[in-house]
């Protein structure tokens, strides 16, 4: 049988779910991916299987999520330490650095998930890269919105050699920006080159006054499920 791409998500999902334990604090993840390890927590607690989970969502889509299957739910002030998160990846490097925010929720993801003890990222295997930024595919960076497109003009010329173009992302096909839990816009960098050192393009990045966060989640994953054609692979850091 050739499973489906969501098929294959649902596995490296479920799979993560293995390392819940009863009295956990976990991160909740966004995305197509992460959906299926929430449901999954969700149809756990109600058999009774799991017990006292406290969770804490990495967006407003998934705060819905677990709301509507009964997950009890918290935030970092209350609860700064968590347990294990989980969470899908737009783009995963042979070290486990990571590209995410393709959905939106990069800033929140950020934050929970660098407060996790431990980090699961679940993907199928089309997510895998030999270099963050070398599949063609959005790099996003989170920006405030007063003087968005002087930040976009900024942030295409910090990667200038590497042939950068800077987009803002918008609603569908819409000119409407799209705006972020946090109130903020994406935008989207598209490399026609190599980035090079990935913490000097990072701090490079974080450098600039009206960025708020960008999509590379460098040295946070400490466990990698993949989902492919022929099983499962779990890899640690
Ligand atoms: C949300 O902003 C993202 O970081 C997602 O976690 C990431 O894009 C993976 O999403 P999918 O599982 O839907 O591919």
């Amino acid at each position: 049988v050739i499973l489906t791409q969501d098929e294959l998500k649902k596995i490296a999902a479920y799979k993560a779910v293995d390392y819940v334990e009863s009295g956990m604090v976990l991160g909740l993840g966004t995305g197509s991916t992460a959906k299926h390890a929430v449901n999954r927590i969700g149809e756990l607690l109600h058999q009774g299987k799991l017990k006292n989970i406290v969770g804490i969502p990495t967006s407003k889509m998934t705060h819905e999520q677990a709301v509507s299957l009964g997950i009890p739910l918290s935030d970092l002030d209350s609860h700064p330490v968590v347990d294990l998160g989980i969470d899908g990846a737009d783009e995963v490097d042979p070290y486990l650095n990571l590209v995410k925010g393709r959905g939106g929720s990069l800033l929140r993801e950020k934050m929970v998930e660098g407060a996790c003890k431990k980090f699961i990222v679940i993907v199928d295997e089309s997510k895998l890269v030999k270099h963050l930024g070398g599949s063609g595919l959005a790099m996003p960076v989170e920006i405030v919105p007063f003087c968005w497109k002087f930040t976009a003009e900024r942030l295409q010329k910090l990667f200038d050699n590497s042939g950068c173009v800077a987009k803002l992302r918008t609603f569908g096909e819409t000119d409407k920006p799209f705006v972020t839990d946090n109130g903020n816009y994406i935008v989207d960098l598209y490399f026609k080159r190599d980035i090079g050192d990935l913490k000097a393009a990072s701090d490079a990045i974080l450098q600039l006054a009206g960025v708020v966060e960008h999509g590379m989640f460098l040295d946070m994953a400490t466990t990698l499920i993949v989902a492919g054609e022929l099983g499962v692979t779990v890899k640690q850091k």
